[in-house]
């Protein structure tokens, strides 16, 4: 009988890092906190994990952070205030959007010393588990949530799955990127992946979207992992270690949506006008008062 892969329970949230694409806004306030449209970003991303069954958010923090802690908490004058007022439906929204007490751990970096470090902080609240790990600047605007669609990815074949997406030729080396077995498939096996690699270098224009399942191997060599491309920690630099090792798969799974990457400006920008203009509530007058701005001009 084919083993069954182990459940996740766990999702990984990085949020240490400094956000310095984003100044002055992430001066003082942290970018995961930045609202597209009325929810902060990282919101938008732990309603994902959520979606998909996740069942404890693992938050790395950093300082002038403790607002993310903040949001996942209760705020009890808040819902005195909302309740004595009537507005019943503001507070089933914000106890709705609460995980239950003891569903969530945080843990400091102290130092941003890159996403794989940032990674290998998480290792003792996820123990010897396989988990999800989820960059929360990185929206998946989807009809289908991007880790609901790797968790079935996972159930059929196991061990490390990497949500990727094509990116034009010529920009490989922003991007995490992968090589695959064979290009056309939905889900395929990873041969290679390289962090920001040249065009001329890059195995394929796949790259890494920033959603993953990941083996708790992954810690042992983030363990020992050297600094690489910006003299940072990198997870790509670790996973690329256990891929050679062999004894564990990597697949990519393709993500069918569109991506914004909320740490740059334009990306931020624009994931506001995709969600705003798919709220019930919003939409119409938002798309009727953008149409009326474009064809002024400004
Ligand atoms: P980014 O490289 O997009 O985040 O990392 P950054 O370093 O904050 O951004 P810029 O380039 O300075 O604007 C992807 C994710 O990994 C986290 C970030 O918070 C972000 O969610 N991260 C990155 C850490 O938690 N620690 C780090 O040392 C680096």
């Amino acid at each position: 009988m084919p083993k069954v892969p182990a459940r996740i329970r766990k999702a990984v949230f990085p949020v240490a890092g400094l956000g310095t694409r984003f100044l002055p806004a992430t001066k003082a306030m942290p970018k995961e906190m930045l609202t597209v449209v009325d929810r902060p970003v990282i919101q938008h991303v732990v309603d994902e994990a959520r979606a998909a069954g996740i069942e404890h958010f693992v938050f790395v923090t950093g300082r002038n952070k403790g607002v993310i802690e903040d949001h996942f908490d209760r705020q009890f004058e808040l819902e005195r205030t909302l309740a004595e007022r009537g507005k019943s439906k503001e507070l089933a929204s914000l106890q709705q959007d609460l995980p239950s007490a003891g569903q969530t751990s945080f843990t400091r970096q102290q130092s941003a010393q890159g996403l794989g470090h940032a990674v290998w902080c998480a290792r003792d609240i996820v123990g010897n588990e396989p988990f999800a790990l989820l960059l929360p600047d990185m929206l998946h605007f989807s009809s289908q949530p991007c880790l609901s669609k790797m968790m079935k990815a996972y159930e059929e074949v196991g061990g490390n799955l990497i949500a990727v997406s094509p990116v034009p030729e010529d920009q490989t080396q922003n991007y995490g990127i992968v090589g695959v077995d064979d290009l056309e498939k939905d889900v395929s096996e990873i041969t290679t992946m390289v962090e920001k690699p040249k065009p001329a270098d890059a195995p394929s224009n796949l790259h890494i979207t920033g959603r993953y399942i990941l083996q708790p191997e992954i810690f042992e060599l983030l363990e020992k992992q050297k600094p690489g491309a910006g003299n940072e920690i990198q997870l790509t630099d670790a996973m690329l270690g256990l891929l050679e090792r062999r004894d564990q798969k990597f697949h990519a799974v393709r993500f069918e949506g569109e991506l914004y990457d909320c740490g740059s400006k334009l990306g931020f920008l624009m994931a506001n006008v995709a969600y705003g203009l798919t709220r019930d509530d919003l939409g119409e007058p938002f798309r009727a008062e953008l149409g009326r701005m474009l064809s002024r001009g400004a």
